[in-house]
């Protein structure tokens, strides 16, 4: 049988992966795919740099655009990344020529991927983005296919790899946040702008892929309230850990019968919690269908071996005609759901002040939580080192709004005798 021609959109962290799967793996794929799935053509910035795999008889590209005209290749492989410029140009391209993409790019999916999904059915062209949700966990075939008879209640997880680095270092090795981004990023998980990554669009860009495969939703970025990670301190992970919990940067998406609850933020999750022991940076997703009940996916959610696996895996479904529809059901019949706001979404709380340590000061903390209606669990306050020093305050509510403790928040802020803007972070359930 004839070859299944792969060209390569980027070479570096992702494409330098899969480009060197694909040649050493080749015989298994092949046997796989049931024909050879050979490596054509491939573009990059800067020709001179050294790569990852052997590029001998392979054509370069000076512009990535030509490889959607090439008549020699059936699939691009596109590796480059951005929600815009040239990666979006060279996929609408390749779709309207009819030909194959395998994206890891769930920047452009999350933005553009209901127009681009159109585009490959419109052109009788393949959408696939296995690799552009937590990297090796096969999330997307788990959702579209082997559960594709179940109505899915909730979809929840770890879905940034370098977050979870990040946490697991803070917590784990004391280490401070900066010292273990920059370890992230020398290990290839963060993205080019790792802002993407520790502020969580790019989890929030994986959680609105996984909405629409779970709920039939257009796929809505805006509608998902989002937090980051910068503002813990390893006092955080310590007081957390005393509480029974872990922290984590959780991507949450339940449908209800008031509308869509969406949400990226760091979260307390119980350390009886399957998602708490998930360290370094591996991925888990849990998902609740109806029939199938709970199931949780872990594994290493980015990394260049493990998102080559899901992006060859995508291309042997290509060879073999296998690839379905890029959202399990046909573009147009994605439907609106009424998103819930962030301020209605309830929950219990952890807050952490900096205080004046002087009299009168819990008092009008109190009077806040009162007026609020936020019941106390929990209070702590540390003992002070110097006198003129902020102590920490912890304070655990009971379950209440977003919007009480949002406004609580705001009323601590304002107080003379808080130091540093108030931390609050929402505690996950017991199961
Ligand atoms: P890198 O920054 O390592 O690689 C980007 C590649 O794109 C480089 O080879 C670069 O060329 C090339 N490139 C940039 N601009 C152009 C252009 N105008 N024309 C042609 N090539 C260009 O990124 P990653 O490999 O980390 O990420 C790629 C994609 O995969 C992103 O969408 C990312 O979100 C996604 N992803 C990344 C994961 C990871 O673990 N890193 C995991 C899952 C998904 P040059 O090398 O010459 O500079
Ligand atoms: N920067 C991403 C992460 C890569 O850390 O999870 C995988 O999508």
């Amino acid at each position: 049988m004839k070859p299944f021609c792969v060209a390569l959109a980027g070479l570096g962290t992702v494409g330098g992966g899969v480009g060197q799967l694909l040649q050493t793996n080749a015989n298994v794929i092949a046997a796989r795919a049931g024909r050879e799935l050979k490596l054509v053509a491939v573009s990059a910035r800067d020709r001179s740099k050294a790569r990852a795999m052997d590029l001998d008889s392979i054509a370069w590209e000076p512009s990535a655009l030509a490889l959607a005209e090439r008549p020699d290749v059936d699939a691009i492989v596109e590796v480059i990344g951005g929600a815009e410029g040239i990666a979006r140009a060279l996929c609408e391209k390749a779709l309207a020529n009819g030909k194959t993409i395998v994206t890891a790019n769930k920047a452009l999916l999350a933005t553009h991927g209901e127009r681009l999904a159109q585009l490959a059915e419109d052109n009788g062209a393949t959408l696939c983005f296995e690799a552009a949700v937590c990297g090796g966990i096969p999330i997307i075939k788990t959702m579209r296919e082997a559960l594709a008879g179940n109505r899915i209640t909730r979809v929840q997880g770890l879905l940034n790899g370098t977050c979870n680095f990040i946490l697991t270092r803070m917590s784990h090795d004391g280490m401070a946040f900066d010292e273990a981004l920059d370890l992230a990023q020398k290990r290839g998980f963060a993205e080019a702008d790792p802002t993407a990554d520790v502020d969580g669009l790019d989890a929030r860009h994986k959680l609105a892929l996984l909405s629409t495969l779970a709920f039939g939703v257009r796929p809505i970025v805006d509608s998902i309230s989002l937090e980051g990670i910068r503002r813990l301190t390893p006092l955080d992970f310590e007081l957390a850990d005393n509480l029974g919990f872990s922290i984590k940067l959780l991507g949450f998406a339940q449908r209800t019968a008031q509308g869509l609850e969406q949400r990226v933020s760091p979260c307390l999750v119980p350390l009886s919690s399957p998602l708490a022991s998930v360290d370094d940076e591996v991925n888990a997703v849990e998902i609740d269908g109806d029939a199938v009940g709970p199931l949780t996916l872990i594994g290493r959610g980015a990394g260049a071996a493990a998102t080559a696996s899901a992006i060859v895996g995508d291309l042997i479904d290509c060879a073999r005609g296998m690839a379905g529809l890029p959202w399990g059901v046909p573009t147009k019949d994605l439907s609106e759901m009424k998103a819930l706001s962030a301020e209605e979404q309830k929950s219990r709380w952890y807050i952490r002040l900096d205080v004046q340590d002087r009299a009168g000061v819990l008092a009008e903390l109190a009077d806040i939580l009162r007026d609020e209606d936020l019941s106390v669990e929990t209070l702590w306050q540390q003992a002070r080192s110097a006198a003129q020093e902020p102590v920490p305050v912890m304070i655990v509510t009971h379950e209440a709004s977003a919007a009480a403790l949002a406004r609580a928040v705001v009323r601590f802020a304002a107080l003379g005798a808080v130091r540093t803007p108030p931390l609050a972070l929402r505690i996950e359930p017991e199961l």
